[in-house]
């Protein structure tokens, strides 16, 4: 008995004093997959523009998650970051279901936090609240269907993956990639409190770190930084992961190609798979042959090729803008009026500049760069260790009517869920229509009988929300069914000395603060010294759920855009605050949370889906679909330079009848020893799909547009494009593959 006991006695007063001998290793998995949506007529989430509908990719949106779990059978957490406007709350529903038939119930509501990156650029129609719902014209299944598979194979592939390893932190400050877009409301803030911060934005980079145990090479790394994904415009209609997605993609290919010896390509073999099926659809005129398209198509996995997932997380991104250059009106090239971000009382006028201005996939690259870089210095600096529990803790709450303590032994309450008129005014990012301007508090006459027609606000309602002037009483509209949520999750994540606030909005750079710095002391004060002040707390903002914005009570005074976006009144953040310190009080306690909260609905049978699927169609009389309607052409030099860019069009079907997930629809092949093999495919920034409906007619083209990289070896080159169709909305999905003249890059 003697020496096991000493033994227990020893390892046990050893963890005391190197508390990492005992918890240093965890188990952690990653993973990756393709969610890009219907690349064609489905209106993006983001700007509510009825005129911006997807017209192509300029590169691929992804689910990237990690698991990171205290052992085989310990507590674990499960953390996805998914390139998309925001989280939805029938997504994380049907994720949940999903998983629990895999899983049973190792990953639920409690412990999977699903975040956005807020990209401005992806498909919407996958949420199930009216008001983000319109200008998609309802629900778009497709869309829907693609974010929840992506999410569910991303957690799939971290589960399979689970290996022993360590995690590694590291913080840094951003300076140049976000910038206030509501200055005057941070300036709203006690002067007390602004006076101890440098800047109106956050500039502090977080980034984890997850090392192999067995090879000591890195598997994965993810980091949290605010600024909104609003580098690609109102206009743009090409799907994007924006400056987050931009700078994963950069990431990921630094990680493979600086520390690795594959090369963009996966491995020979799945070239050679490549080349197969699109030899034997050639062989078979057009017609698949044998598996499935999507996989035989497939060029790239886990967004690189080493299988290392590299992730940029959103945080509290309400009032920051990546257009670092500030706004100026279109008219005059004269900054804005500072209270109300407009030009002689039009906000239409007043765009935000990024700093590739005038062209934004210039702005994505840089504002993704500038991140990507950051993440690169903190990744090879990372030294400090997590240890410690992985814990969680998760609650539901109906924010209609929470009752609030304020400071003084005051109390006030929450709202049912209202938009005033600023939200309608939209931003420097992205302004609105209909003559809104940012900080309105009144609402002409016009207006208020158009608003009466929808729903007249309760008396109530007028009065809760004061000083917003009530526009839109969402919470109190329903129908044809609810417009905006009344019942949201708040979430905590914790490996060791990393805590993760998982909140269903965007908080402002001030409301994250307070939301952090109240929860660290909570933990601090309750904690048993399990907590101090080198805990490290990060806001996942966008998750879960979405819930629009949260403003302090201050900024809420000026009714700019995000106040007016503050659906829950005045007292939204103080509530958030009180009902997270309930969270970090039992989560240091060790407590459970004892009343979950009332679950959100699933509205999944109720919506309206008024955007059409295509139903079939045939390629114009006397060519076949990827037939050449304009095939490259060559310059005078008779060769192409690094830089130039060049294209080809081809007779192609919407892109709608199959997405071709983790495949792609435009390849340009290099001749290598007399094999065409893939070089670029519609993920790279050097080659865009563009998709379109040929002038007067039904038929549609695929422009396929290669920028020739700095980086591409001298050789032959050509295009070639992947689609599929149905002749009618019964028949079967045929596959087929087109191909232009070969050219040179000299
Ligand atoms: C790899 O590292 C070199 C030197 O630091 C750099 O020039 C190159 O751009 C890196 N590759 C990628 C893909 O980032
Ligand atoms: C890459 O290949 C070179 C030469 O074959 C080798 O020396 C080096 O260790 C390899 N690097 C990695 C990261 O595998
Ligand atoms: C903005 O509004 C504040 C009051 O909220 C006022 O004091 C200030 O002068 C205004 N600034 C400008 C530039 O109009
Ligand atoms: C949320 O609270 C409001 C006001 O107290 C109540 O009317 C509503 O039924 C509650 N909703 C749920 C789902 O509990
Ligand atoms: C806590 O840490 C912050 C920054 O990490 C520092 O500014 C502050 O002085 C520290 N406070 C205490 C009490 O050590
Ligand atoms: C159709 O015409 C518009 C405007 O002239 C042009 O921008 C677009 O590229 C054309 N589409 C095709 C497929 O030719």
């Amino acid at each position: 008995m003697f020496p096991n006991n000493f033994l227990f006695l020893l390892f046990t007063l050893l963890s005391y004093v190197f508390p990492s001998l005992a918890t240093a290793d965890y188990l952690i998995g990653v993973g990756s997959y393709d969610s890009t949506g219907p690349a064609a007529g489905v209106n993006m989430m983001g700007y509510a523009n009825l005129d911006q509908s997807t017209a192509g990719i300029h590169f691929r949106l992804r689910a990237r998650a990690f698991i990171v779990a205290e052992s085989s059978d310990g507590p674990r957490i499960a953390f996805v970051n998914l390139d998309a406007g925001m989280a939805s709350q029938l997504v994380t529903i049907k994720v949940l279901e999903r998983l629990s038939k895999r899983f049973g119930n190792l990953y639920n509501e409690d412990n999977v936090a699903i975040s956005g990156t807020h990209t401005h650029a992806g498909p919407g129609g996958y949420m199930q609240y009216v008001v983000y719902s319109v200008t998609s014209l309802g629900f778009v299944p497709q869309s829907f269907d693609a974010i929840v598979t992506a999410i569910e194979m991303s957690i799939v592939q971290a589960h399979q993956n689970l290996k022993s390893g360590s995690i590694f932190i590291n913080t840094g400050d951003l300076d140049n990639a976000g910038v206030n877009r509501s200055p005057s409301a941070y300036l709203f803030n006690p002067p007390d409190e602004r006076a101890r911060y440098p800047r109106d934005v956050d500039t502090l980079m977080t980034l984890l770190k997850f090392v192999d145990g067995t090879s000591g090479r890195s598997i994965g790394a993810f980091n949290w930084f605010a600024t909104h994904g609003t580098s690609m415009s109102k206009d743009n209609t090409l799907i994007s992961g924006d400056n987050k997605g931009a700078a994963a993609r950069l990431f990921e290919d630094w990680f493979t190609s600086n520390t690795t010896n594959s090369t963009a390509f996966n491995s020979q073999d799945d070239i050679n798979v490549l080349i197969e099926s699109a030899t034997a659809i050639k062989a078979t005129g057009g017609q698949p042959c044998g598996k499935t398209t999507s996989q035989g198509f497939k060029v790239r996995k886990n967004g690189g090729g080493s299988g290392f997932v590299g992730a940029f997380c959103q945080s509290n991104v309400g009032d920051v803008s990546p257009n670092v250059l500030g706004a100026f009106c279109t008219d005059s090239g004269l900054p804005c009026d500072f209270n109300h971000s407009s030009c002689h009382g039009d906000d239409q006028l007043c765009v935000g500049r990024g700093p590739g201005y005038p062209d934004e996939i210039k702005s994505t690259k840089i504002i993704g760069e500038r991140q990507f870089q950051k993440a690169v210095e903190l990744f090879s600096s990372a030294k400090e260790q997590l240890t410690g529990k992985i814990d969680y803790r998760h609650v539901y709450l109906n924010f209609t009517n929470i009752q609030v303590s304020l400071p003084g032994g005051q109390t006030g309450k929450t709202c049912p869920a209202a938009l005033g008129p600023g939200f309608a005014a939209g931003t420097t990012d992205g302004p609105g229509a209909f003559g809104f301007q940012q900080g309105d508090k009144k609402i002409n006459e016009f207006w208020k009988q158009v608003r009466d027609f929808l729903k007249k606000p309760s008396d109530y309602q007028v009065d809760c929300q004061k000083p917003k002037p009530v526009l839109l009483s969402t919470g109190e509209m329903f129908f044809p069914y609810a417009w905006a949520p009344a019942i949201v999750p708040i979430q905590i994540l914790r490996i060791g000395k990393l805590v993760i606030l998982s909140v269903p909005g965007e908080f402002t750079t001030m409301s994250g603060r307070r939301l952090r710095e109240s929860v660290k002391q909570t933990l601090i004060s309750n904690g048993n010294g399990e907590f101090d002040n080198n805990t490290h707390i990060v806001i996942a903002g966008l998750t879960n759920t979405y819930s629009q914005y949260i403003a302090t009570p201050e900024e809420y005074e000026q009714q700019r855009y995000e106040a007016a976006s503050t659906l829950y009144g005045p007292h939204t953040l103080p509530a958030y605050i009180q009902e997270f310190k309930k969270l970090a009080d039992a989560m240091a306690k060790g407590r459970k949370v004892v009343n979950k909260g009332p679950p959100p609905p699933d509205l999944s049978s109720v919506q309206w889906k008024l955007l059409q699927d295509p139903s079939g169609e045939s390629p114009p009389a006397g060519v076949k679909f990827g037939d050449m309607k304009q095939d490259v052409s060559i310059p005078k030099s008779g060769f192409f330079s690094k830089g130039d860019k060049t294209s080809a069009v081809f007779w192609s079907p919407n892109p709608r009848y199959d997405l071709l997930t983790e495949g792609t629809y435009a390849v340009v092949e290099m001749l290598q020893e007399k094999r065409w093999v893939p070089a670029y495919d519609d993920d790279d920034f050097s080659l865009t799909f563009k998709w379109n409906v040929a002038n007067g007619s039904t038929n549609g083209l695929a422009s396929l547009e290669w920028e020739v990289p700095d980086t591409a070896s001298n050789g032959v080159y050509r295009f070639r494009h992947f689609g599929s169709f149905k002749k009618t909305i019964a028949s079967t999905t045929e596959y087929f593959t087109g191909a232009s003249s070969a050219f040179t890059v000299s």
